[in-house]
């Protein structure tokens, strides 16, 4: 099983780009000195959430419960930074996304067909045959 790493200090600014505010963290799965799986978590000040961004495992070492490590690292995150919720929105077609995060212990809150990916102009050919399903979860961990 590999060992899931965050940086020295979690809660710290250092991690370029989006996630360099405090309270984001972002973490890797290594398996032989080589990183197999990412993710990352953003936090969301206005309704003390904390969101789980960035999923992913190296297609060669999938099935292994690596997902789920890293899952449990960014719960493990909320929990200690007493977060009230932990939430995600992926437009994962599979279904091995959707049973890693129910398997985690997430809600379905619902779905939206009106999703607008990075670069779509919501052209007419693009509204008929390109439709993207929006899925958004929640694992509740206290009351606000
Ligand atoms: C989704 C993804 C991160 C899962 O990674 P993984 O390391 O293979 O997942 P795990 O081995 O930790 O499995 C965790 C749970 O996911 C489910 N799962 C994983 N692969 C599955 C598959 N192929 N079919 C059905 N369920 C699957 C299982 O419920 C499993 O829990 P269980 O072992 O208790 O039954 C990986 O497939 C991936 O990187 N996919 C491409 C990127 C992506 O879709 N990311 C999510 C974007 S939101």
């Amino acid at each position: 099983m590999p060992e899931v790493q965050g940086p020295p200090q979690p809660s710290s600014p250092g991690v370029p780009g989006r996630l360099s505010s405090a309270g984001s963290c972002f973490w890797v799965a290594v398996l032989d000195g080589n990183v197999v799986g990412i993710v990352a978590a953003r936090a969301h000040e206005e309704d003390n959430t904390l969101e789980l961004l960035r999923m992913s495992v190296d297609s060669r070492f999938r099935g292994k419960g690596i997902a789920k490590a890293l899952g449990r690292k960014v719960l493990e995150f909320a929990v200690v930074h007493n977060y009230s919720a932990v939430v995600l929105g992926t437009t994962a077609v599979k279904v091995a996304a959707h049973k890693l995060y129910e398997s985690l212990g997430f809600r379905h809150m619902g779905a939206s067909d009106h999703y607008v990916l990075p670069g779509m102009t919501l052209s007419l050919a693009e509204r008929l045959f390109f439709q993207v399903r929006y899925h958004r979860y929640r694992l509740q961990l206290r009351e606000e």
